[in-house]
C-alpha cells in the first residue's frame, strides 16, 4: 500500500512524520525544470566541450538536448575509465555455452581491441557521419565494433542475426553503409549457422553496394572471403594503426537501429551522441541501482535496443561489468543456464524479457535447477520487452525470493519510460503494472480526438514533449515520417501506439500495441510486412496477418488467406509454402506457421480490413462493432474459425 502524497515530493511516514520523498521531488523537477534536471544528469559524462543550451527547443518537435556540445561515447564507455584506474576490472565476460567459452575482458583489453579496430575501420575510410553495418552474433567482437564506429563519429547499425538476406539488404539500401562488419557464424541454441552466405546475398540483392565487408572468422564455421571486397578481421587488426576518439556534437547520431513498423520497411530510429550517453549513464544507478562495482547482465541480443542500451552502452558508460551471454534460457544445456552464470559471475542484476521466464518455468515448473545454484550476489531482476503477465511475475519472485521489476520502453526510447526506480525509491508492486512514469516522462493516456482521460480509463499512451535525452531524435532519412508516425496524431505528444491506463495511484498498465505490430517472444515484428511476403505468392488473392496469445511467446502471428480465383490446391502445401516465405524473406523470428484459409476478410464499406477487430477476436476482448463494416456476419465466421483452433490459448 503506497503511503498518501501531501503536494509535490513530501509523503506522511508514520514514523518520521512528513519526509520528502525521492522519486516525487526528482519526478517534478524533471518535468518542472527539465534543464536543470539533465544539467546535473550531464555531470556523469566528460565532455570535450559543455553545451550552450541544455534543451533547444527552436524547432518542435525536432528537440535537441545539449546542443552545441562536444563528447565521445568511446572516450566515456571505455577510455575515461582507464585513466580513472578502473583498466584491469572486466569490462565485458562473455558467457558462451554454446561454445564452451568463458572469458573475460578488462577495460585495458576492451580499450586496445576498440581503438584498434577503430584504426581497421579508418583504414578503409571510414570517418565522421560515415554509416556501418554490424550484422554478428553475441560476441564481444560485436561490442568492439560499434565502440570503434563511436569512436570515429561513424554511425553504426546493428542488424539482429535472425533476420534474413532480404531485410538485411533492406537495411544497407536505407542505411547505405561503406563497411559491413560480420562473423562466419553463429551457433543458435543446437544448430551453427553461417551468416556469411546471408550477407553475400544481401550484397547481391541490394543496390546499395558497400565498399569492404570485414568478416570474423570463427573456429567452427569458415566464411568464403570475396577478393577484393572482403577482409580477415584477424588480419586487419594485426597490422592496424589504433585511432584516438573524435570529438562529435552531442546532437550527431550515434546510431541507427531498425525496427519493425507497420509496414515492410521498418523505421531507422537514430540516436544522438550527447542525450544517450547521459539518459543510459543516469538510468544504470537510477532505475536499476547499479555502481561500478556490480556485475550487470542483460539476456538479449546485440541486435536489439536492450542489446544496445543495456548490453553495451549503458553499462559501459557507467564503469560496471556487463555479460555477454550466448546462449538460450532453455537447452544450453538446461533451464538452469540462467541460475549458473548469475553464480558463476557474481550477477547483481538480470534483464531479460517474460518469454525466457515462461520459457525455463515450462522446462522446470518448481524452480529444481535454481536450488543447485549460489545466487547470493543476485539482487533484483529486470523485465521488458513485452507485458509482464501476473502468472509470470509470481512464479519469479516465489523463484528468486528478490524484486522482479517490470519495465515498459521501446526501441524509439531506448531507455525505460516507466519503471519501478529501485536506485531512487521503490515503490510496492501492483502485478500487471510496470509502476510509475520514470523522472523524464510526463506519461499521459488520451481518447481518440487527444482528450485527457481519467485514472483506470483505458486510451492511448502518450507521452507530452519534449521527450527527455537518449530518445529517438528523428528518422535516418526521413524526418517526414518522423512526424507523420509519432508525432503528429497527438499534437505536442508523443504516440507510442500502445494502450494502457494509469490508476488513481500513478500506476501505469500498458496493455498492448494498438497498431500492427507484434511482440513474439519479446522480439518486435511487423504483420504488415508478413503480408507484404504473403501477398507474393502467386496463388493468393489477399490475406491479412494478426497476432494471437501465445502461451510460451506472448503473440504468435496467424495468417487468413484468401486463395486466387480457381486455385484448387491443396490449402496444405500453400501454408507450408507461405511458412518457408516468410522464414527466407524476413527470418525464423517471424515464427510464422499458422495460416487460416478463408473466403473473405471483415472490411470497411471503403475495403480497408479491419485488422483491429481481427485482433480482438483472436484475443478474446470485447469488441464494437465497426460502424462502417460492410457485412457483420463475417465477424461470427472468423469468431467460429478461430474457436475451432482453440484460441485464444
Ligand atoms: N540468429 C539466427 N536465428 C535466430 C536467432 C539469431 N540470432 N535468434 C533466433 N533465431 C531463430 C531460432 O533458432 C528459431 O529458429 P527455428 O524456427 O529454426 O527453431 C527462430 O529464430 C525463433 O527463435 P525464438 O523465437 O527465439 O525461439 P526459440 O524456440 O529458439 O527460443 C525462447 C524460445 C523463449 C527460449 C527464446 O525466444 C528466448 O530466449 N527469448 C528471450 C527473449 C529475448 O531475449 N528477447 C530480446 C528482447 S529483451
Ligand atoms: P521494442 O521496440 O522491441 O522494445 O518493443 C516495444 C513494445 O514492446 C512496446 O511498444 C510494448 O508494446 C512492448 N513492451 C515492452 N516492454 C513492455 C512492458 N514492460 N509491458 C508491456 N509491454 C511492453
Amino acid at each position: 500500500m503506497e503511503l498518501p502524497v501531501f503536494g509535490a515530493g513530501i509523503i506522511f511516514n508514520f514514523t518520521e512524520g512528513f519526509v520528502m520523498s525521492n522519486y516525487s521531488e526528482l519526478f517534478s523537477k524533471s518535468i518542472d525544470n527539465p534543464e536543470e534536471f539533465w544539467a546535473e544528469a550531464a555531470e556523469g559524462i566528460s565532455w570535450y566541450k559543455k553545451w550552450d543550451k541544455v534543451l533547444d527547443d527552436d524547432n518542435p518537435p525536432f528537440y535537441r538536448w545539449f546542443s552545441g556540445a562536444e563528447l565521445n561515447t568511446c572516450y566515456n564507455a571505455v577510455d575515461r575509465h582507464v585513466e580513472n584506474g578502473l583498466g584491469d576490472k572486466a569490462a565485458i565476460i562473455y558467457d558462451s555455452p554454446v561454445t564452451d567459452t568463458i572469458y573475460k575482458l578488462t577495460y585495458n583489453e576492451l580499450l586496445r581491441k576498440v581503438s584498434s579496430f577503430a584504426g581497421v575501420l579508418k583504414a578503409q575510410g571510414v570517418s565522421k557521419g560515415d554509416t556501418v553495418i554490424i550484422y554478428m552474433p553475441m560476441i564481444p567482437e560485436a561490442a568492439v565494433a560499434m565502440l570503434a564506429c563511436a569512436r570515429l563519429g561513424a554511425v553504426h547499425s546493428v542488424v539482429f542475426g535472425g533476420f534474413a538476406a532480404h531485410e538485411l539488404a533492406i537495411r544497407i539500401d536505407h542505411a547505405q553503409p561503406k563497411v559491413i562488419v560480420t562473423a562466419s557464424g553463429a551457433i543458435e541454441g543446437k544448430k551453427t549457422l553461417a551468416y556469411k552466405p546471408l550477407v553475400d546475398k544481401a550484397f547481391d540483392s541490394a543496390d546499395h553496394k558497400p565498399e569492404k565487408c570485414i568478416v570474423f572468422q570463427r573456429p567452427f564455421v569458415t566464411a568464403e572471403l570475396q577478393e577484393g571486397r572482403d577482409l580477415d578481421w584477424q588480419q586487419e587488426m594485426n597490422k592496424s594503426e589504433a585511432a584516438d576518439c573524435v570529438p562529435v556534437a552531442a546532437t550527431d547520431p550515434l546510431y541507427i537501429l531498425y525496427t519493425s513498423g507497420t509496414t515492410g520497411m521498418p523505421k531507422g530510429v537514430m540516436r544522438d551522441n550527447g542525450g544517450h550517453a547521459v539518459a543510459l549513464h543516469w538510468s544504470m544507478k537510477n532505475i536499476y541501482n547499479i555502481d561500478t562495482k556490480d556485475v550487470f547482465w542483460s539476456a538479449s541480443d546485440v541486435g536489439w535496443v536492450v542489446g544496445h542500451s543495456y548490453i553495451v552502452y549503458g553499462p559501459l558508460l557507467k564503469g560496471c561489468t556487463t555479460v555477454f551471454y550466448e546462449g538460450k534460457p532453455i537447452g544450453t544445456p538446461d533451464p538452469g543456464a540462467f541460475w549458473r552464470v548469475i553464480s558463476e559471475h557474481g550477477v547483481k542484476t538480470l534483464f531479460t524479457a517474460p518469454t525466457a521466464f515462461r520459457a525455463i518455468k515450462k522446462e522446470d515448473p518448481n524452480g529444481a535447477f535454481c536450488k543447485k545454484y549460489d545466487l547470493s550476489s543476485f539482487e533484483a531482476l529486470y523485465l521488458a520487452g513485452e507485458r509482464l503477465d501476473p502468472d509470470t511475475y509470481h512464479w519469479a519472485c516465489d523463484l528468486l525470493k528478490c524484486p522482479v521489476i517490470d519495465h515498459w520502453w521501446q526501441t524509439e526510447t531506448g531507455w525505460a519510460i516507466v519503471a519501478n526506480c529501485r536506485g531512487i525509491e521503490e515503490f510496492p508492486v501492483k502485478p500487471g503494472s510496470p509502476t510509475k512514469a520514470v523522472p523524464g516522462y510526463d506519461v499521459h493516456i488520451v481518447d481518440e480526438h487527444g482528450k485527457e482521460l481519467g485514472p483506470n480509463q483505458e486510451g492511448n499512451v502518450v507521452i507530452k514533449l519534449p521527450l527527455p535525452p537518449g530518445t529517438l531524435v528523428s528518422l535516418w532519412r526521413d524526418e517526414k515520417k518522423f512526424v507523420k508516425s509519432y508525432m503528429s496524431a497527438f499534437k505536442g505528444y508523443y504516440e507510442t501506439s500502445d494502450g494502457g491506463f494509469i490508476d488513481e495511484d500513478g500506476y501505469v498498465y500498458v496493455m498492448g500495441r494498438m497498431d500492427d505490430v507484434i511482440n513474439i517472444a519479446g522480439h518486435r515484428l511487423s504483420t504488415g510486412a508478413m503480408e507484404e511476403v504473403i501477398a507474393n505468392h502467386p496463388d493468393v488473392a489477399e490475406c491479412a496477418v494478426i497476432g494471437t496469445h501465445d502461451k510460451l511467446k506472448g503473440e504468435k502471428p496467424i495468417g487468413f488467406i484468401i486463395l486466387k480465383a480457381g486455385v484448387q490446391r491443396d490449402f496444405e502445401e500453400v501454408k507450408q509454402e507461405l511458412a518457408q516465405m516468410v522464414r527466407d524473406q524476413i527470418g525464423p523470428i517471424a515464427c510464422y506457421r499458422e495460416s487460416i484459409l478463408a473466403h473473405r476478410l471483415p472490411k470497411t464499406r471503403s475495403g480497408k480490413i479491419l485488422r483491429g477487430t481481427m485482433r480482438a477476436i483472436a484475443n478474446g476482448k470485447e469488441y464494437r462493432m465497426p460502424s462502417t463494416i460492410d457485412d457483420p456476419t463475417i465477424l461470427d465466421e472468423i469468431t467460429q474459425v478461430l474457436s475451432t483452433m482453440g484460441l485464444p490459448e
